[in-house]
């Protein structure tokens, strides 16, 4: 039987304007509903003062009766150990817990009690809740931050774990967030991939026991599993029906999500850090942050919950996530580590003649005694390769601005080939098990940036060519490798904290770079999207979803990306990969932030009109692509056509784009494709844009509907083997 308490509740969202904090302190139950815009998770103390989460979903009208909520669950939890907040080892709860720790002197149960929370108000949309537990044994405590964007329904949480004990105690695991769900069953959406397959989703029914999502390569953490997923709850979440939570861990090394439908079929999902072979030995006074997770939910499927965490993206997490960004000319498939300044001249003219802002020079144009002529020599030795470049970056900059257009470069500063004067002058400062051999991933290995100098070393990188290239405009930030043979020289004894340091490290780098260049585009790439999540995507602008380009994977590929990031972070660019036709590539590269990586001298005459037309279309639709809403229409998974449109926020403005991705015979659309997201009221023209000279529009001229007509009867965009893909623009009737 359950005691009977006092009860309090305290809200999170307090409607008090401007900063404010509360704190309280107290010995009945106390009730925490941590609110959004439209849904709370719930906090509550037992009579023991644990602290469990005994709610998630939509808020409730009247906040008084999240406290009634725990009663009307008889799941034959009576010992309790099994809704905790942050499930502490070794003591009462027996489930898989969010911390396990070795004490001070060797003693490794661990019990967490409610002591106080407090309220913070940082702005009209922000609240941050922070609740402290102590281990009434032991002078151990873990502080819960969660962290509300109310108008976006997002939470970031965290924990903070301190002690004060004699010596240093052993962490052993320390998950940034234990969310506890129920439902009546729960589908987990997780994805796995690899080197140009990325974002391969699997949905599946959970059973019981734990599920787990993790990774262990170090670097390029997210390259077989990324940290994203998403949980339905009650039944299978559609696009625009049912409830779904969308998760992500900030943070870019190892991880690890559990899931477990524990024996009252309740869902714990408990992420953070990967604690394999990462113990971490914690000094007496010493502040352990965990990374961030990120989370939404919806009881209006998955396509709300996408748009909620795409509109806190843009606001709150990734650089100048509501400002603009450079269209570019990339030459990794063109040349390959094949060119010199002639060539380059050559396309930087092509930049021109294609029309986009910027041209992008990818690798190969470092390393002298060891030439980056390959993917096996050079990294590290970040020096213009004089033979190509003799006269220096700064010329080819200057050859840039001559041609009206901007430069950016690719670097890879985290690296060393073994060929590099790098790897000779400064072997500790290489990840490698001193006796063991080495092993290559891209013949390269991973530099140790938990240590200090490796630190300074990859800051002056970026740092030198920003200062000797004031206007370099643009960098592309790769990292083609894991992390084998995980050995510091730096961190001496405490090796277990490398795949931790290395982070932090990185972190503390693109801090630097971002305090000096606070809003220059970077790109965020990994061989592919190998690194793309929020810890990193803070410091960048946009992410390189896959060395895949061929258009058709594309289309699958940033189809799933989208439910996790915004369009203009996907960096999208039409190559000579596949056999789609230019239009089609062009297309598909127009779902996000588009860009160019083809021989501009081979396109025609024809290719040259329609691409001057796509980007001036895009120009003129970038703002809805970039910064609107986006709706999934039509899912390329089961449809012989895939169809995706963004609005902007005004609603009088939108775009509409539609790939086939069947090919067999007589496949199309059939049926008009139901628009969403627009103005009931208002009247659109509709008309198809980035169609290629010569072809005329099957949809018709002068078309318009209102927003009603075009949400329940739909528009079909005539898709079909002769017309691969179809972009149609629409525009409010003035
Ligand atoms: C990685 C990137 C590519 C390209 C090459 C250069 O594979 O994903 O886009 O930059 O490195 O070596």
């Amino acid at each position: 039987m359950r005691r009977t308490q006092k009860k309090l509740i305290i809200p999170v969202c307090l409607t008090m304007a401007g900063m404010l904090a509360a704190a309280t302190s107290y010995a009945q139950t106390v009730t925490i509903p941590v609110e959004t815009q439209n849904n709370a998770l719930v906090l509550q103390t037992d009579g023991d003062k644990n602290l469990k989460m005994v709610y998630f979903g939509h808020k409730l009208g009247n906040a008084k009766e999240y406290e009634s909520i725990l009663g009307m669950y008889k799941q034959a939890d009576d010992s309790g150990v099994l809704n905790d907040a942050y499930m502490p080892s070794g003591s009462a709860s027996l489930a898989e817990p969010a911390i396990t720790v070795t004490h001070a002197d060797g003693n490794k149960s661990l019990n967490l009690v409610y002591v106080s929370h407090t309220v913070t108000k940082i702005d009209d949309d922000i609240s941050l809740l922070t609740v402290n537990l102590k281990d009434p044994a032991y002078p151990f405590e873990v502080t819960l931050y969660y962290k509300t964007y109310f108008k976006e329904d997002v939470t970031e949480q965290w924990s903070v774990i301190k002690h004060n004990e004699k010596g240093v105690v052993t962490l052993n695991k320390f998950a940034s967030a234990n969310l506890n769900l129920k439902g009546n069953g729960f589908w987990l959406k997780q994805y796995h991939g690899n080197w140009a397959l990325e974002m391969q989703p699997e949905e599946a029914k959970l059973t019981h026991g734990i599920k787990t999502i993790d990774s262990k390569l170090g670097t390029r953490a997210n390259l077989y599993e990324p940290s994203m997923f998403m949980v339905s709850m009650d039944q299978p979440a559609t696009e625009d029906e049912g409830k779904v939570m969308l998760g992500a861990l900030e943070w870019s090394g190892n991880f690890k999500i559990d899931l477990e439908l524990d024996v009252s079929n309740n869902l714990r999902v408990i992420a953070g850090m990967n604690n394999a072979a990462s113990e971490y030995h914690l000094k007496p006074g010493e502040d352990f942050t965990t990374p961030a997770f990120v989370y939404t939910y919806s009881d209006h499927g998955k396509g709300d919950a996408s748009r909620k965490l795409q509109r806190w993206a843009r606001k709150y997490k990734i650089v100048d996530g509501e400002g603009d960004r450079l269209t570019l000319l990339n030459n990794w498939e063109t040349t390959y580590f094949d060119f010199n300044e002639a060539k380059l001249a050559d396309l930087m003219k092509d930049t021109k003649k294609l029309g986009v802002d910027m041209f992008l020079l990818d690798d190969g144009w470092f390393g002298n005694s060891h030439p980056r002529n390959g993917d096996n020599a050079g990294l590290g030795d970040w020096q213009e390769n004089k033979q190509k470049l003799p006269n220096g970056i700064s010329s080819l900059v200057k050859e840039a601005t001559a041609n009206g257009v901007k430069f950016g470069i690719w670097i890879e500063p985290e690296m060393v080939n073994p060929t590099s004067d790098l790897y000779v002058k400064h072997p500790d400062w290489v990840i490698k098990q001193p006796n063991r051999p080495e092993k290559y991933f891209r013949n390269q290995l991973v530099l140790d940036l938990a240590n200090p100098q490796v630190q300074d070393f990859v800051y002056g990188v970026v740092d030198n060519l920003f200062t000797k290239n004031p206007t370099l405009a643009y960098i592309k930030w790769d990292c083609n490798a894991v992390i084998y043979n995980a050995y510091s020289a730096y961190l001496k004894k405490d090796q277990s904290h490398l795949y931790i340091e290395y982070v932090r490290g990185l972190y503390k780098v693109l801090e630097r770079v971002r305090a000096k260049y606070p809003k220059v585009p970077l790109m965020l790439c990994s061989g592919g999207g190998g690194r793309v999540d929020y810890g990193a995507l803070k410091y960048f602008t946009e992410f390189w979803p896959s060395d895949n380009t061929e258009p058709l994977e594309r289309v699958f590929i940033q189809w799933e990306y989208s439910f996790f990031y915004p369009a203009m972070t996907s960096s999208n660019h039409v190559t000579d990969w596949g056999k789609q036709p230019l239009k089609f590539r062009t297309d598909v590269a127009m779902m996000g932030k588009l860009g160019f990586d083809i021989v501009v001298g081979r396109l025609s005459e024809n290719d040259l009109a329609y691409v001057h037309g796509a980007l001036k279309s895009y120009d003129y639709l970038k703002d809805a692509i970039w910064h609107g809403d986006q709706y999934r229409l039509q899912s390329p998974w089961d449809n012989d056509a895939a169809s995706i449109m963004y609005v902007n926020d005004s609603k009088t403005k939108a775009v509409m784009f539609n790939y086939l991705v069947n090919n067999r015979y007589g496949t199309g659309t059939k049926v008009p494709i139901r628009l969403k997201g627009l103005d009931p009221q208002k009247k659109y023209q509709v008309k198809e844009i980035n169609l290629y000279p010569g072809n005329n529009s099957s949809i018709g001229n002068n078309l318009a509907f209102t927003g009603d007509f075009l949400m329940n009867v739909g528009i079909n965009p005539d898709v079909n083997s002769g017309r691969t893909s179809v972009v149609i623009q629409l525009d409010e009737a003035k």
